[in-house]
């Protein structure tokens, strides 16, 4: 595999190459989580050379209760699709496919409103209230919800989209027995522990229909004692691969998008790699990597289909075609 010029299809959509604009929340949307015109420069400018393969936007929230931080991009009403339709229209003009992604943040929330799983602690949020426990009839509210954003990303425009299930937000929460101790049919077994992702998906597919790419950024372990292990990771990305997702995005659960002591391009690659073989599904592989060469030398290795890249575009606007120039 290379970089360059190597498309990939995903549910009909063609990527041009392998190399993905990680998901990077800005801050730029306005206070009720509008899109702006600072915002939509901050794509422009990382995508007008055409150098990538995607854009998975940063993430949206998808109820007002589920926002994490202020400024943070809404996709909860149908007023912030002409917005997105923008962003996506200045995207598209590079010729590069941009996914939204998805969110609930639960009791990793800034807000006021925190749900969770269970009453406990965020530990990416030590100095939080304790969250309260969510209901079932909530959950039924926050599943439709997804499903509603993702029938609104569709309608801006989005080439696809990304169900957030990563980094200590809500569907992390479920996932993570350090957090999800419920003893109805959302707790327990990991199949259990995952039924909120199915739900989720299930209704995301149903929304936006059978062709129609659908990604899932899924935390595949907590690096916490305790917490989710890799082994039980890979074995949700391989039960998840069955509910019609078309592509698997690799990252942390509960300690983030960081690894304790792991620093190395792609710092999820022995996880990525082993779903890629079990899920039998494309993979994103996210974290540490800083330069083309590092990119190619994961795909060339097969760890991932796609290697995603995050903080180098903060850093360089122009990263991506340089990556691939080097
Ligand atoms: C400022 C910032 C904002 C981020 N926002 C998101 C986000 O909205 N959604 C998400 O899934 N990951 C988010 N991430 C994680 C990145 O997508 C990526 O996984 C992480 O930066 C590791 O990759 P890197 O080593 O290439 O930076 C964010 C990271 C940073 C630094």
């Amino acid at each position: 595999m290379s970089l360059r010029k190597l498309p990939l299809q995903v549910n009909g959509l063609t990527l041009p190459n392998r190399l993905v604009m990680a998901p990077l929340a800005s801050a730029r949307a306005t206070e009720e989580g509008l899109v702006t015109d600072d915002l939509i420069e901050f794509y422009r400018a990382r995508t007008e050379e055409g150098a990538l393969g995607l854009v998975v936007l940063e993430h949206a929230y998808v109820l007002p209760r589920g926002q994490a931080k202020a400024r943070q991009l809404s996709i909860a009403g149908d007023r912030t699709v002409e917005g997105l339709k923008r962003l996506v229209e200045t995207v598209h003009r590079s010729g590069t496919p941009i996914f939204a992604q998805i969110n609930y943040a639960g009791s990793f929330s800034d807000g006021a409103d925190r749900l969770s799983a269970s009453a406990v602690v965020n530990p990416r949020r030590k100095d939080g209230p304790v969250p309260g426990e969510i209901t079932e009839a909530e959950i039924a509210e926050v599943v439709a919800a997804f499903a509603a954003a993702a029938f609104r990303a569709k309608a801006a425009g989005f080439d696809g989209v990304e169900v957030h299930a990563a980094h200590g937000y809500l569907l992390s929460q479920f996932l993570s027995p350090l957090t999800n101790r419920r003893r109805d049919g959302y707790g327990g077994a990991l199949e259990n522990r995952l039924r909120l992702h199915r739900e989720t998906v299930r209704a995301v597919r149903q929304a936006v229909g059978a062709a129609y790419p659908l990604a899932l950024r899924l935390g595949a372990c907590d690096d916490l004692e305790g917490g989710l292990t890799e082994e039980e990771g890979i074995r949700a990305a391989a039960l998840l691969a069955g509910e019609g997702i078309d592509l698997l995005d690799i990252s942390g659960g509960m300690s983030g998008y960081l690894r304790p002591g792991r620093t190395e391009p792609g710092y999820y690659g022995e996880i990525a790699a082993a779903v890629r073989r079990r899920a039998g599904l494309p993979v994103i592989l996210t974290g540490g990597v800083t330069s083309g060469a590092e990119a190619e030398a994961l795909l060339q290795k097969e760890t991932a289909d796609l290697i995603g890249v995050g903080r180098a575009f903060l850093r360089d606007a122009h990263w991506a075609k340089r990556a691939l120039e080097a």
